[in-house]
Parts: structure tokens; sequence; C-alpha cells
């Protein structure tokens, strides 16, 4: 059976106030109409066909990466006329589903559930119960229990505006049918509009049953319609990734303050103070643990690796054992091996630590090599960049690299070398042996400390 996904992005999203397009608003990190084409995506859709309005090229640029067609919709004539456009696009498909751009959190197993429910029928249809149901439309069964048809809240009756089923809006149909009751659809209704939920009316009166499924948590099916219910949904979102990471084992300082943007793996116990920001792909080892206020980005950091309060580490690799922080940097391409410090206020960009090295104050690292066993002082810096070019500095085995030096690269430190502390060393020094540059010191015994001259008057 062939499933072919139609998602409705076309509404204008007035309400949140905004000049980018409501469906590219982000949650978790991720527009929301990512998080519905890759819901499509799980579901095994084979045609996705997404039907945009306003700010239609900047959706489509955005979501560029999906495997899907566009199918634009002017004017916008409501949600059943939206479907009717996309129905050229689902020729291929038996069965159509229709998702939404503004509900970022359905789920596969929902949808799953939905497909499954549907399987002895032509079609299906996502409901829940509200305590308010105001301003959904509700679900009309017969007394048997049967559905009947749906009523918009602008065309309820008192008595229909009691039901508390609602339309989530989600439904699966068989492509024919769906696109036969949509041939019958019109807009006699209070809002001038072709209405999807005629389709169901149109489908009992054809004799059809109408199976009917319920999403796991209600926040599947919210819709995001201004930036208040956005942050409703995102810290919903962040809480129920945060309890799958503990209930997997790792523990957390406290989960209504994590936010995660991406993929985290995590070994068994691993510990997440407050404030962690982890965005991308993000892989931690058994017993990291990562302190207050860091951000992490496309990274992977070894077992047992601590990350003291503060540090930023993005698209670095870190091995087993390493400290990092307070108040670290590491940028894209910083590798440390097992057992390196990184210290405070210390920046490393493009760069090797090896095993058990040491760079533990206020110092730049940028495209260099650095061995095993090295100590680099307080305040050292590599002069990587001339103006023009980037180039590398190389510091051997063991070598020790006194307090604030400068190291003017394309230069090369030999193992077990001293560099004495101030020193701005620009070409190659020898391995095992003491290297400086500094001006001799010089003392004035003549010498006197001037003194308050009187005020003239
Ligand atoms: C719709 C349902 C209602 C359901 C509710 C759930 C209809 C007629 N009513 O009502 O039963 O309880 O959703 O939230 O379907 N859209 C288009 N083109 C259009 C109109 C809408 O793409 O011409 C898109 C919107 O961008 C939005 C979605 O369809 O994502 C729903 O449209 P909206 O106007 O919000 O429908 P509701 O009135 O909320
Ligand atoms: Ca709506």
């Amino acid at each position: 059976m062939k499933l072919g996904v139609v998602i409705l992005a076309a509404g204008q999203g007035t309400r949140m106030r905004s000049q980018l397009p409501k469906v590219l608003h982000r949650l978790a990190g991720k527009p929301l109409l990512g998080h519905v084409l890759d819901a499509a995506k799980d579901i095994g859709a084979e045609q996705v066909c997404v039907v945009y309005g306003h700010g239609g090229e900047r959706v489509r640029d955005a979501m560029a990466g999906y495997d899907c067609s566009w199918v634009e919709q002017t004017p916008q004539l409501g949600t059943g006329h939206a479907v009717i456009q996309a129905m050229p696009a689902m020729q291929q498909m038996d069965r159509v589903m229709v998702l939404y751009g503004d509900v970022p959190l359905i789920t596969v197993g929902t949808l799953q559930g939905l497909v499954d429910a549907s399987r002895e029928t032509v079609l299906g249809l996502l409901t829940t119960r509200l305590p308010d149901p105001s301003g959904y439309g509700r679900i009309v069964r017969n007394d048997d229990g049967r559905v009947r048809r749906i009523v918009e809240q602008k065309d309820a009756t008192e008595l229909e505006l009691e039901i508390a089923e609602i339309n989530t809006g989600f439904l699966v149909a068989d492509r024919t049918r769906l696109a036969d009751w949509l041939d019958r659809i019109d807009d006699a209704n209070s809002q001038r509009e072709y209405y999807l939920t005629d389709v169901i009316g149109l489908a009992a009166g054809d004799g059809v049953e109408i199976a009917t499924a319920q999403p796991g948590d209600v926040e599947e099916v919210c819709g995001i319609n201004n930036r208040v219910q956005l942050a409703e949904l995102e810290r919903w979102f962040q809480c129920q990734q945060a309890h799958r990471l503990m209930l997997a084992g790792t523990t957390m300082a406290d989960p209504s303050r994590f936010d995660l943007r991406g993929r985290l793996e995590v070994g068994p116990d691993a510990v997440i103070d407050v404030n962690v920001i982890i965005e991308g792909q993000v892989t931690l080892g058994a017993g990291v643990e990562i302190g207050p206020n860091c951000f992490l980005r496309d990274c992977t950091i070894g077992e047992g690796t601590q990350v003291f309060a503060n540090s930023v580490i993005e698209e670095a690799r870190v091995g087993c054992g390493a400290k990092i922080g307070p108040f670290a940097r590491l940028r894209p391409e910083a590798e440390l091996a097992d057992g390196a410090h990184i210290g405070n206020f210390v920046e490393i960009k493009k760069a090797v630590i090896g095993q058990g090295s040491k760079v533990n104050h206020l110092t730049y690292i940028g495209n260099a090599e650095i061995g095993s066993g090295v100590n680099v002082g307080a305040g050292t810096i590599t002069c990587n960049y001339d103006g023009v070019n980037k180039h590398t500095t190389t510091i051997g085995d063991d070598a020790f690299i006194g307090s604030n030096s400068s190291l003017v690269a394309p230069v090369t430190i030999g193992s077990g070398a001293t560099i004495g502390a101030g020193s701005t060393i620009g070409r190659d020094t020898p391995p095992d042996k003491l290297t400086l540059t500094r001006a001799k010191q010089v003392t004035f015994d003549s010498w006197q400390r001037p003194r308050k001259i009187d005020k003239i008057r």
C-alpha cells in the first residue's frame, strides 16, 4: 500500500507577528515544517506534497534538503480546497494522509495508530477530547457511536458545541475515494470556505465506516498560532526529551532547564547540570559530566571527561578523562586526546592537543599540533595568522612553553624543549634545550622615585 502525505502550510500565520513565514519558526532548533516533513518520512510516505501560500519561496528554499513536491494555493479557500491542490501529486498513491505544517509534534506512533485503525476501511480520523473544545470542529456521532460528520465551531448548534470530542484535522483516506468526496464539497457554510471536514459527512452518507484513533499526548495535535504557544510546545517537547534521557540513565540536575536541539547519544551515568544547551549531533561517553551553562554543538566527548561551567564546545572531538573549563572554548576541529586539560579562558581552534597535555590559562591555540605531555603556560598565543594566510605551530612531546610566549607560525618547537617566559619565537627551536628571547633585566642604583612638586599658587 503506497502512502502519500499532504502537508497543509498555506495559512498566513498573522498572529505570529513576524516577517518569517510561520512554518519556518523553530521548535527545538528545527523549523516547524521540518518536524512535519520528518514525521512524513518516518511514517513511510512515498510521496510528500506541501501546500504553501504566503512566503512560499522562502519556505521552499529553507526546506531544499527534503524530498517533497510543492504546490501553491492562491487564493486560500479553505482546508478542502488546499488538499484539492495537492491531489494531482498523489496520483500514484493508494492512500493519502493529511498533516499540518504548524502542528509539529505529531509522532510516528500516533500516525501509525491512525493507519492501523483505518486498515479495514477507507477513511480514518484522528480525534481527541478536550476539557475546552471551543474553536475546534466537533465530531458528531450517531446513537450507535458511528461518526456521522464534523461540524465547525462557527456552524455548530448549541447542542453540538457541547460535544467534547474534537477534530484534530489529521486524517488518512483511500486516494480515489477522497478525490471523489473532494469533488463534491462546496462553500455553503458560515465562512464561505471549502472545508476538508465536509468529506466526513459525505463519506458517512456513502455508507463508509469511519475509523478513529487518538494521539498519545494532546500536545502532538496542538497547532501553533502565536509565540506563546510556540514557547509552550517547546518546553513540553524539551521536558519529554529530558525524561527520555533520564530514564535511559542520564542524571539531570533540572529537566526543565535543559535544551536539546538535535540528537544526543549518551553513555551510562552521564551527569548534566542546569542550563546546558546541546545542538546538532552530540555524543557523550559514559560518566561524562557537563557543568552548568555549557553549550555543545556537533561534538563527541569521551568517557569520564569533565566539562566545567560556562564552556562552549563546537565541532570538536574530545577523548576520555579530559578536563575542560570553566570558561573554555573549543572551536571547530579542536581535537583533545585522552587526559588533556584545557583551562579557563583558553580558546582552541583547528588544533590537536596530545595525550595528557595541559593548556590551563588564558591562551589561544589555533592551527597547531601539540604532542603529548606538553605544558603550555598562561597567556601563550600561537600567532597563526599573518593577515593573509594561516600557518601551523608544531610542538613536540614533553615541551614546556613558558607563560606569555608568542609562537609565530610557521614554527616548530622541538620535543622536550623549554621556552622561557615572555618569548617571541619565530624560528624553530631544538629539542631538549632552553630557548628564550628576552631583553636583559637592568636595575638603576641611582634612580629615585619622583616626588610631588608643591602646588603653584
Ligand atoms: C481546522 C478544522 C477543524 C479542526 C482544526 C484543528 C477545517 C474546515 N476545520 O479548523 O475541524 O478542529 O483545524 O486545528 O478543516 N490551510 C491551508 N489553506 C487554507 C486554509 C487552511 O493551507 O486555505 C492550513 C492552515 O495553514 C493550517 C490548517 O490548514 O495549518 C488549518 O487551517 P485553519 O484555518 O487553522 O483551520 P481551523 O479553522 O483551525
Ligand atoms: Ca487552526
